[in-house]
């Protein structure tokens, strides 16, 4: 709006001041570069640092300025960025927060500063919902659903004990992938959910739950880890223990990291839901839009899939660029 503004009062002037109605067009045609503040939850993962370049590279390749903050796990750090680009009076905020609540006072802030923000990644939970102009990133219930039917075929009725390694509490993926898949595996009843930890989307976090899992059970058959990094710190425990991981235990995992995916086609991992990082074309083209002062769907999400042992040519995956 601000920025419209701006941009039609030049081009009257320019009309004022004598110049013809090219001139002026030409003007508006020039428009200043959008100033989009973004600040950026972490480092947790190799996932999370493909999020990032697929900011910065989106942004330059879109024209767009970007003011970038890293929090480094923390949110008041993500709090006192925003404030930073409100002080600055940014065209646009992203953010990826890294939990669900907490975010009503400097948002209302940001609102009061005529600023739109945009979450990217994850999600915000608030009883006002005019604090945000949309989200753009995955379907994280969706990819909770993914895990469970595939335990589902794999299964094949027998009775299977499940550990579940989930990401940082009250974060988005952490919320939905858990939903999605106990919807997924409800009434399946040879399939026991028997544990659950935190590992906070960390690889050495997955690897101390996972000892403490194998430690307190006799019998764990599946690991479900919301992402790959935990996986990886799994696995390891797992292959310590002296077991063979996608043997001893079906190995399901989220992200779709190169890492992960070469496990699969080693029979070390036996599934893969796919998270795509890379949403900065698509946050690039949000920004513009609420520059302009135009609407933008409340959600939009990326397209995404599985690979698993099921899929016929595990050879013909593209690199998966992280
Ligand atoms: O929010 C997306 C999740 O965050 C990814 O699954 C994970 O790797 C990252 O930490």
């Amino acid at each position: 709006m601000k920025r419209c503004a701006i941009v039609w009062l030049l081009a009257l002037c320019l009309l004022l001041a004598g110049c013809g109605a090219q001139e002026a067009q030409e003007a508006r045609i020039e428009e200043p570069p959008i100033l989009l503040g973004f600040s950026q939850l972490g480092w947790e993962s190799a996932w999370r640092l493909a999020n990032t370049q697929s900011i910065k590279s989106a942004a330059d390749a879109a024209g767009v300025t970007l003011m970038y903050d890293n929090a480094e796990q923390k949110q008041e750090r993500q709090i006192k960025a925003i404030r930073s680009f409100i002080a600055y009076q940014v065209d646009v905020i992203a953010f990826s927060p890294i939990v669900e609540t907490g975010w009503d006072n400097v948002l209302q802030e940001a609102k009061d500063a005529g600023i739109p923000v945009l979450t990217t990644d994850r999600m915000i939970s608030t009883q006002d919902e005019s604090l945000y102009a949309g989200f753009i990133g995955s379907d994280f219930r969706q990819e909770g659903i993914a895990a469970g039917e595939f335990l589902i075929e794999k299964a094949q009725g027998r009775e299977l004990n499940i550990v579940e390694l989930s990401g940082t509490l009250d974060s988005t993926p952490m919320l939905h992938r858990a939903e999605g898949f106990r919807e997924a595996i409800a009434g399946h009843d040879n399939l026991k959910l028997i544990d659950s930890m935190s590992g906070d989307f960390l690889r050495p976090k997955g690897r101390e739950c996972m000892k403490v899992l194998l430690e307190k059970h006799d019998r764990i058959d599946v690991l479900y880890s919301h992402n790959d990094a935990m996986t990886l710190g799994a696995i390891s425990a797992l292959e310590d223990a002296g077991l063979v991981p996608g043997e001893d235990v079906i190995i399901i995992t989220v992200d779709g990291e190169q890492a992960a995916i070469d496990l699969l086609k080693e029979g070390r991992i036996n599934c893969v839901v796919e998270c795509k990082p890379q949403i900065g074309e698509t946050v690039m083209e949000l920004a513009e839009k609420l520059a302009a002062g135009e609407e933008i769907p409340r959600y939009t999400y990326s397209e995404e899939r599985v690979f698993s042992e099921f899929d016929d040519d595990l050879d013909a995956i593209a690199p998966r660029g992280y």
